[in-house]
């Protein structure tokens, strides 16, 4: 193995820091004191930055920075955070954590949907209220039983929570920007109308420009008084200021969110609302996904400084031989 300088700008699992220090040169930049000095000295030598979650942009300014930075071994599937663009003009290729998080975060999907339309953590909260002894029975919830439920985005994510809700006996529909000819559900190429046929809106396409605010006034109007939206993918998707009106208008009736326009900060309004269940981005945070990918991670820079091809390349940055020669 060739030795490559790598930098963490951050903290995060002690496991990426173990793994790639017992190999390589590894800068831990979060430690430096002085962040600009440590940058005029050592920034030349580094060609590798390993980054541990958190969705901090990174643009081409910052890529900049390191004039013989090769590679970005980044944390998470999501890349929107990460100019990828950019990186494919600079030469920079980038690689995220596909797969390994996929049943993880359909998990926490199924358990976000369940629990937002049967309202659990209310009724929760009203037995540890003791209001179960001083009032009788919670109320009677909603059902999931006889709902549509449409998928915005089925990539391996939502296929894995498409196959889940199929289980549980409920029909699938999706939008993407293209139809699929392997899968089985029915397609609409309008988000609206499947918004109409649906109640329950999983959103679980990539963040992005492209994708910034699709959830907006006119799709929960769309998807109607008894509808739910369930959000696992980025909190840019949604137009939060039409989420919050919808909610209080019942506009819709109820919303799962995992995910935030501007986290770890949530609107208050948000969470003033008896309609909504909030949790802090925990999609793929158990310990054995995180540690599978914490070890993609540590890989694909292991496989970089051995001279072999990255292992999870993004598609805008794909494998074109070290040097963008091919081979
Ligand atoms: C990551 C995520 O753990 O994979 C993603 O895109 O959002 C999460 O699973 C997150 O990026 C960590 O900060």
């Amino acid at each position: 193995m060739k030795s490559l300088d790598v930098v963490m700008p951050a903290k995060g699992m002690d496991l990426i820091e173990e793994q790639i220090s017992a190999r390589l040169p590894l800068h831990r930049l979060w430690l430096e004191p002085n962040p600009d000095l440590w940058l005029a000295e050592w920034a030349p030598r580094i060609r590798a930055i390993a980054m541990t979650g958190g969705h901090a942009p990174l643009d081409e300014a910052y890529m900049r920075q390191y004039p013989k930075l090769e590679i970005i071994s980044s944390f998470g599937v999501g890349y929107d955070n990460i100019d990828a663009k950019a990186a494919a003009r600079l030469g920079v290729t980038v690689t995220n954590t596909p797969g390994v998080l996929d049943d993880e975060v359909a998990d926490t999907t199924l358990g976000l949907m369940i629990m937002t339309v049967r309202q659990l953590p209310q009724s929760e909260r009203y037995l540890r209220e003791g209001q179960w002894t001083a009032n009788g029975a919670f109320p009677l919830s909603p059902s999931l039983r006889g709902r549509t439920v449409g998928i915005l985005g089925l990539g391996r994510i939502g296929k894995a929570i498409a196959t889940r809700v199929n289980a549980f006996g409920l029909d699938v529909v999706y939008h993407g920007r293209h139809a699929q000819a392997d899968v089985p559900y029915r397609y609409y190429s309008s988000l609206i109308d499947m918004a109409k046929a649906s109640d329950v809106l999983i959103v679980v396409a990539p963040g992005g420009p492209g994708t910034r605010h699709i959830i907006n006034a006119e799709v929960l109007q769309a998807l109607g008084p008894d509808g739910v939206l369930i959000n696992v993918a980025r909190g840019s998707l949604v137009d939060e200021k039409a989420l919050i009106e919808a909610l209080r208008n019942k506009t819709i009736l109820a919303a799962g969110l995992d995910v935030f326009e501007n986290e770890p900060s949530v609107p208050q309004e948000l969470i003033a609302l008896e309609n909504t269940v909030l949790l802090p981005h925990v999609g793929s945070a158990s310990v054995k996904t995180r540690r599978a990918m914490a070890e993609c991670v540590v890989s694909n820079l292991f496989a970089w400084a051995d001279g072999k091809p990255p292992l999870t390349p993004v598609p805008e940055t794909p494998w074109r031989g070290r040097w963008g020669k091919g081979g």
